[in-house]
């Protein structure tokens, strides 16, 4: 089967890949560039745990696929920490709110958060719990989740949780 030459960057690096056309976004990211920090639950498109950011926007990785993303710019739960291990502000409010478990839906829920609210955008409570039904978890009950999401809403329009 022939294969396509692809160009991304990933978390801030650049990568390149020979792939068949059928392989999926996920599977690049995990199996050839290595950030295993995107899960793979359903493969089509419902639990949300293979959420990326691609060009700025929440992205489910297993249902695009990487020849679609050739020279596009992505983000990983891997790429949102600082250097310095200083956790991004989602994953930092997920800790302190107690919203994960085992952790298999987290990155999903972190990035579908972290898109919302980058670039200075003010979501509303609303619109991030709207955005994060799409991110199914089997252990938290969501509270712990909502708590986060109703944190970060606070943290942009500076009332308190
Ligand atoms: S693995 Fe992509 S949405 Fe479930
Ligand atoms: S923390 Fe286990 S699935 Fe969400």
């Amino acid at each position: 089967m022939s294969k396509h030459h692809i160009e991304v960057t990933i978390n801030g690096r650049r990568h390149t890949a020979d792939v068949e056309a059928r392989i999926s976004l996920s599977d690049l990211l995990r199996d050839n560039a290595g950030y295993t920090g995107v899960h793979v639950g359903c493969e089509h498109g419902v639990c949300g745990a293979c959420t990326v950011i691609v060009d700025g926007l929440a992205v489910r990785s297993c249902l695009m696929l990487a020849v679609q993303a050739n020279g596009a710019q992505i983000t990983t739960v891997e790429g949102l920490a600082a250097e310095d291990g200083t956790l991004h502000p989602v994953q930092q409010a997920l800790l302190e709110e107690h919203g994960l478990q085992c952790g298999f839906c987290t990155p999903g829920v972190v990035m579908t958060l972290a898109a919302l609210t980058g670039n200075n955008a003010k979501p509303s409570e609303q619109q991030l719990l709207g955005a994060l039904s799409g991110n199914v978890c089997r252990c938290t009950g969501y509270q712990g989740i909502r708590r986060a999401a109703k944190r970060l809403a606070c943290a942009e329009t500076g009332e308190h949780a």
